[in-house]
């Protein structure tokens, strides 16, 4: 082939073929440069690792591209809802009429949880954080549908409608189940005569003796909250979600460990570090310029969070969508002069004219926005990475079902470059010093 790569190591060449994706991404094919060389790549976070073929999501992260199944993001924003995006992102086509029905009533009919599943809840501290609980909840579902996670491959995909929806409309339920719990507060059951994000708002907010009635302007900002989250190709969740599917584990298993790679501030916790970061910048009395200097520094903790991503070297077209979006809600919410926001927006216009952070491509990324959103609908900071894991769910299952429906699948499993001790004897306690 004209444009196979050629590897030359210790002066001879071997021929490596080159693949290119229907975007035109490009890529060496290594499968055999092991077998062949006895060498093995190394790419330290897998910055250059195309770890799979995926048909699921395109990103240009150069340009600021996102498009799930080749629907740009800006026009599924705009006209599309979170339920019917999660179809289309697990079923790689938008649903017609009878179809977006169908998944509709599936979702209602699975949004309670088995009433066993309470004394799980019961069993946990008052104060337990609610990304513990989701992944602990999620992986118990095996338990109450153990027909549906029987880790056989072909078995869980003949189920896989019936798993997929339990999961997207369960982990709402979970969700605020678990944020009640950490409140100390009693559950709210899930009512079918609402859409998705009413009621989730409502098993949230509502008490035994007075409904919480969502406002449009709140389901609607929290519908593109959770679309604009639901898949994002190889993230480090998502990749986690394969790795565990890759072993032919069953997908509820598989979404739980999802959440665990979730819980961490440089991935789904970022939404929480901003909000933290915006109020301590706020307690010091700092308009954001002293911030900004010490995250110069690029260390810990004076990270500038909410900027920057591996993939995206130009604004996350989801930051811009949401930053749009926000100032509608805002105002329909009557919230005015938030100080959180002042600040925001002070610092991202001093960023994208500091010279630090233009010369390492560094933009808002979602998270620079998403906190402050869900800050004025009212969720609480320790349910943020709980709602970027609910709109994360569609994105989970269509990847758990392209790994255990590719008849080729291989189990992951990344090699390492040792750099330890070389072999030593065994050192008997009383000689240890
Ligand atoms: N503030 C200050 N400096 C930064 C930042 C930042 N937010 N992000 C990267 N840098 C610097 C970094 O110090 C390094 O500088 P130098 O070249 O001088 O050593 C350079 O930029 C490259 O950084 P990196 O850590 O090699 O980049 P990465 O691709 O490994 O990290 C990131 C990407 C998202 C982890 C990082 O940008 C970051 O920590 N951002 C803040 C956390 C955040 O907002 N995370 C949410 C990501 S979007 C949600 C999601 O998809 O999960």
């Amino acid at each position: 082939m004209p444009n196979d790569a050629v590897i030359t190591i210790e002066g001879k060449a071997y021929p490596a073929p080159t693949l290119v994706g229907s975007e035109g991404e490009k890529a060496i094919d290594v499968r055999h440069l092991r077998a062949q060389t006895g060498y093995i790549t190394y790419d330290d976070g897998f910055g250059n690792t195309g770890s799979c073929l995926s048909n699921i999501t395109f990103i240009d992260g150069d340009a600021g591209i996102l498009r799930y199944r080749g629907y740009p993001i800006e026009q599924l924003a705009e006209h599309s809802s979170f339920v019917e995006t999660a179809y289309l992102i697990i079923n790689g086509e938008l649903p017609n009429a009878r179809e977006r029905r169908h998944f509709g009533d599936l979702l209602r009919e699975h949004s309670p949880v088995h009433a066993d599943m309470g004394h799980i809840f019961e069993g946990f501290p008052i104060g337990s954080h609610p990304m513990a609980i989701l992944s602990a909840l999620l992986n118990s579902l095996g338990c109450y549908y153990p027909h549906l996670a029987t880790n056989r491959p072909q078995e869980d995909l003949a189920n896989f409608e019936e798993a997929a929806a339990i999961t997207i409309s369960k982990v709402r339920t979970i969700a605020a189940m678990s944020y009640r719990k950490s409140r100390g507060l009693p559950y709210i059951y899930p009512k079918r005569t609402l859409p998705y994000c009413e009621n989730f708002l409502h098993m949230m907010f509502s008490t035994p003796y007075e409904d919480y009635v969502a406002t449009p302007e709140v389901a609607s900002a929290l519908n593109l909250f959770l679309l604009l989250h639901a898949d994002h190709e190889q993230n480090c969740s998502t990749s986690t979600v394969r790795m565990v599917a890759s072993s032919g584990a069953n997908l509820f298993a598989s979404v739980a460990a999802g959440v665990c790679a979730l819980w961490g501030p440089l991935h789904g916790g970022a939404n929480v570090a901003v909000i933290e970061m915006l109020e301590s910048i706020h307690a010091e009395g700092d308009d954001g310029t002293q911030f900004i200097e010490a995250a110069k520094s690029g260390k810990g903790d004076h990270r500038l969070m909410g900027f920057g991503h591996r993939v995206y070297r130009n604004y996350d077209p989801r930051a811009k969508i949401i930053k749009a979006s926000f100032e509608k809600a805002l105002a329909s919410l009557g919230i005015k002069d938030d100080p959180l926001l002042a600040i925001a927006r002070r610092l991202e216009a001093a960023a994208l004219k500091d010279d630090y952070f233009v010369a390492r491509k560094l933009y808002p990324n979602v998270d620079f926005y998403s906190g402050l959103i869900m800050r004025a609908l009212g969720i609480p900071q320790n349910m943020f990475t709980v709602m970027f894991a609910i709109g994360r769910m569609p994105g989970w299952i269509a990847h758990w079902k392209e790994v255990a429906a590719n008849p080729k699948n291989k189990i992951y499993r990344p090699r390492q470059i040792y750099v330890g001790p070389s072999k030593r004897d065994y050192v008997p306690m009383a000689a240890r010093g």
